[in-house]
This record gives C-alpha cells, structure tokens and sequence, in this order.
C-alpha cells in the first residue's frame, strides 16, 4: 500500500521536516552511501540543500518555520528519494568533498572517495607522515578515472604549482568534470583528456598519479543497492574479480610516473586480489576514517 506523504502545513518548523524525512527513510529502508552514512545526515543534506543552506547551518535554524512553498519543495524532495531511490546528491545536483561543493548528475558516480581524505592527512604540508615532503614541489599531477573531477581539483588545491591533467572514458563524464573545473575557476591549470586510461597522454610523466578507478567484481555488480544503479555502471565495473582496470594501471604506470613519483589508487575491498596479482610489490595501505586497506601507494621506483 503506498501510504499519503505528509501535507504543508502538517510539519511547522525544519526540524519537523527533518524528523519526518529520517522517519520515511528509515521506513524504506534506504542505502547512504553518497556522501553520507546515516539517516539522519542524510536528511540534514537534503531538507539544508533544498532550502540553500549548508548542512552545517542546520542546528541554526531547526526551529524556523518553513514557508507553503518551501514545505511543498521539502515534501516533494523526501518523497522522490524514497520513490525513486535516487541519491540526495542527484536530487540536489550537488555533493560535499572535504568541505568544497562539486555539481553532479547522472552522467558521474557521486564522489566519495577516500583519496580526498589521504590527499589532506599525507600529503599537504601539515601532514604527520607525507609521502611527498613538498606538495609545493610538484609539478605534474594526473587524475585518471576522473569522472566528476572531484579528485583532479582537491589535487590542484593541495599540489598548488602543479597543472593537473584528467582523465576519463566517458563524455558524459567530462562534461560534468568540465563544469566543476569552470566553477573552480581551474580551466587553467586542469586539462580534460578523453580516453583509455594513458592511450591519451603520449609518454608524458607525472610526479603523482591518483585514481579512483572501476573496482566492482561481478558479484558485486550483481548486488548493487538501488541507489547505485542510478549511477553509471561503467563507473563500478571492474570485471570478474574487480581489478581490471586496476591491473591495468598498475601495470603502466610505471612507465608515465618521474623518478621520486609515485600512484596513489583506490580498489575498495580488492585488496587480496591486487596483492594476489602483484606480490612482488611493496604496496602501503592507507586507513581513513571510514576506511581500512581501500586505498594504496606505490613509489615509482618500485614500478619500474
Ligand atoms: C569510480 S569512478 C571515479 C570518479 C571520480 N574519480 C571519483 O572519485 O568520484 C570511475 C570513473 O572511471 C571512468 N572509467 C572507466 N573505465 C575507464 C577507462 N578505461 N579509462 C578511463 N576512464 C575510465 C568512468 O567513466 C568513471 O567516471
């Protein structure tokens, strides 16, 4: 039976809205894994987005009133997201990295990378362990698997003389990728490649390459929550055992990175299957907050 959603007027201030947005949520059943983790926060998200506030913002305002017209657009939103099964992030267009804002849309995964994370804590210049001493000192950095080019700008941010250069396979993608680095103002110092992984960067060399690739097995693929299949499937699919595209990066890599350089590389829960392919190499697995072992670095001259 599909139950009436709640009438303007029924909920007065936004914290009722935010308290009959959880309580919905937690009915369907809902997956957070687009920026947030729980109900609550996602709905924090949702009601601040909707009304042009930041999430932070919330606390300062849960108990003012809503107007007709923005309790109409609260209600709608909180519906669409438990009809639909969409991510908060595409209903608003818009998602939080490390505190920035970036445009999304269907065209790109939702960002949510833990490289944003390791970018701050071992890499910018008040890092306890850095793993390049001087984000000043470099000069080159690539992005592949960009998507949105989340990555690509929270790297022209830490890595501040650097150009950065990014890639992706898909149009859609770069389109999206093209905004935000419009919105950053970054068009100078970020270049958006189309192609297979390095096909489309010659032999040219970097002091760091990041990616955050494909690295779905076909396992998961068969058992995405429905939130994800709103996002492009090419953007998880990493072949039977998830490593496709990672084998094929690590492979090469070597051969596009300077002599101090090194690949900072995301793979989710492959890790067994990336050690299993590559033993021989000295992999350091970096933890986040919310992750363990998702996401590696590897020096260049273990690449060669
Ligand atoms: C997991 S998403 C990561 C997007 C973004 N870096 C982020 O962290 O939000 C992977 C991206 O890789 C792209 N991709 C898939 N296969 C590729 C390939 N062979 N060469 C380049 N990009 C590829 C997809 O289009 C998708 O945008």
């Amino acid at each position: 039976m599909v139950k009436p959603a709640a009438k303007p007027g029924e909920l007065v201030t936004l914290l009722d809205y935010l308290r009959y947005a959880v309580s919905r949520f937690n009915e369907a059943e809902l997956v957070f894994a687009h920026g947030t983790t729980d109900p609550v926060a996602e709905a924090v998200f949702l009601v601040t987005g909707a009304l042009h506030l930041e999430p932070e913002q919330f606390d300062g305002f849960a108990q003012a009133r809503v107007t007709r017209t923005e309790a109409a657009k609260l209600l709608g939103l909180i519906e669409q997201r438990v009809r639909t099964r969409k991510p908060a992030a595409y209903l608003l267009n818009k998602i939080y990295m490390r505190g920035l804002p970036f445009y999304v849309d269907e065209r790109v995964i939702v960002p949510r990378s833990f490289i944003g994370e390791i970018l701050d804590t071992h890499f910018s210049g008040e890092s306890e362990m850095p793993l390049i001493d001087d984000p000043g000192s470099v000069s080159r950095v690539l992005d592949l698997c960009t998507g949105s080019g989340c990555l690509a700008i929270l790297a022209a941010q830490t890595f501040y003389n650097a150009s950065v250069e990014a890639v992706d396979i898909s149009k859609d993608a770069l389109a999206v990728a093209a905004k935000n680095v419009a919105d950053y103002g970054l068009e100078d110092r970020i270049a958006l490649h189309r192609g297979n992984l390095f096909a489309p960067l010659g032999d040219a060399r970097y002091d760091l390459i990041i990616s955050n690739p494909p690295y779905v097995d076909a396992e998961g693929m068969s058992s995405l929550p429905p939130e994800c299949r709103h996002e492009p499937k090419l953007a998880f699919d990493g072949g039977r055992d998830g490593i496709d595209i990672v084998r094929r990066i690590v492979s090469e890599a070597g051969a596009h990175l300077t002599p101090q350089g090194g690949l900072l590389c995301e793979v989710g829960r492959c890790r067994e299957a990336v050690e299993d392919a590559f033993p021989m190499l000295p992999l350091l697995w970096l933890d986040t907050e919310d992750s363990e072992g998702e996401v590696f670095w590897v020096g260049a001259q273990d690449l060669r």
